[in-house]
């Protein structure tokens, strides 16, 4: 009996300290809403509604009981935030690592977890040899046979794959906005296409996504942006490359100007294209606001829902991805700490693994969205 989209009515009962009676003394009806709300974690208020969510981790995170098992706890899915890169996954040219990837996909699939590939190929995180040898005759095959490894490694085990990462970039001023990445450089506009043609031949079973950031705000450049990806992707799709989705990193920040209807018809433009979405990096920023606990806790969670209400409306967005789980391993404060050099916070879970008036805000977010 599935209960709340894939949350056994065992489970739950069992969760929620409800022991086993015959099936007869209990229908799903008789489970009050306090009872669910008491014991479910964020991947069931965003199971009710069709919604996938899940978090990015480090392996190292990994060998962190308490992180692991709120890890387990909250998440349907995880993404590796750094272990599924080319530069870690082949240092030198030919010699490959991928012990700490094997080791992630390994966790998640041990523990029914969904996995998303992140990433492919992106021009950051490129291995020195790689970026010379791209600008040789021939330099890009290189990089279709990295798209070509990695989506084949783990062929099967992703179920969603970012193929491309950010190669938008108005700033650059080339045609459609696109970026003068090295890959750029080397082949051309349609070396995207070819990156999902050989990642669909590596996995048919991927869904396979292309990622970019910046979309999100009401200012001129975002707006650039927003028209860039959307050209992108109609281009993409009427190449008959086999893209799937496009995922937005929703990297959000406090006091940034965001246009409610500008936001809703962008994911609309992109949903009429036929693509799936998932907001794949989704976390806040609070350097601009108060060291003050409470206050910033209040501020980040207030955007967290006024976003994700927004977001959840349109139903072409199936998965949600935190970047990061805990303020105990988020990327912000290592690489963009705030003035005060206190953690940013702007994850579902403190660093002592509790629930943030950022959770409460997300799983409030899940509860009003339509279902799927
Ligand atoms: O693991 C090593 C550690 O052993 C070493 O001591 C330390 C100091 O050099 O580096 C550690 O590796 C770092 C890794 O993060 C893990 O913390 C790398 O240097 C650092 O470059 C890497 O940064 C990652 C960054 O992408 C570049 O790959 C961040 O964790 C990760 O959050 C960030 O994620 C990106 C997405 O992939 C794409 N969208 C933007 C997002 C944020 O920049």
């Amino acid at each position: 009996m599935r209960y709340l989209d894939g949350v056994s009515r065992r489970r739950f009962l069992a969760q929620a300290g409800l022991g086993l009676l015959p099936a007869q003394a209990f229908t799903t009806a008789a489970l009050t809403a306090n009872a669910f709300a008491a014991e479910a974690a964020l991947k069931d208020h965003a199971a009710r509604k069709g919604i996938v969510y899940g978090a990015a981790i480090l392996g190292s995170s990994l060998r962190d009981d308490s992180f692991r098992s709120a890890v387990l706890r909250e998440c349907g899915a995880i993404v590796p935030e750094f272990e599924m890169k080319w530069g870690v996954n082949e240092p030198s040219r030919g010699k490959t690592n991928y012990k700490i990837s094997d080791a992630i996909v390994s966790f998640a699939s041990d523990n029914g977890l969904r996995l998303r590939g992140h990433t492919a190929v992106w021009y950051v995180n490129m291995p020195a040899w790689a970026k010379a040898a791209l600008a040789q005759p021939g330099g890009m095959d290189l990089v279709y046979g990295r798209a070509r490894d990695v989506v084949g490694r783990y062929a099967g085990k992703v179920y969603e794959w970012d193929v491309v990462n950010e190669e938008i970039e108005p700033r650059d001023k080339l045609p459609g906005g696109r970026r003068n990445s090295p890959f750029y450089q080397a082949a051309g506009p349609g070396f995207i296409a070819e990156c999902f043609r050989i990642a669909h031949e590596a996995d048919p079973a991927a869904l396979l996504f292309y990622n970019d950031y910046g979309l999100e705000y009401w200012t001129d450049y975002e707006d650039a942006r927003r028209r860039a990806t959307l050209e992108l992707l109609a281009s993409l799709k009427a190449a008959n490359a086999p893209i799937h989705g496009f995922g937005m990193q929703c990297h959000m920040k406090v006091g940034n100007r965001f246009n409610e209807k500008i936001f809703r018809r962008f994911l609309a433009d992109v949903a009429s294209l036929g693509l799936r979405i998932s907001l794949t990096e989704f976390d806040i920023d609070d350097m601009r606001l108060t060291a003050d606990i409470p206050e910033r806790d209040r501020l980040v969670a207030e955007d967290a829902q006024r976003f994700l209400d927004v977001a959840l409306d349109e139903r072409a967005v199936k998965t949600v991805m935190t970047w990061g789980l805990s303020h105990r391993y988020f990327w912000l404060s290592r690489e963009r700490p705030r003035a005060d050099k206190l953690p940013t916070r702007g994850l579902p879970l403190d660093a002592d693994m509790a629930r943030t008036p950022m959770w409460h805000a997300m799983a409030r977010a899940f509860d009003n969205a339509p279902a799927r």
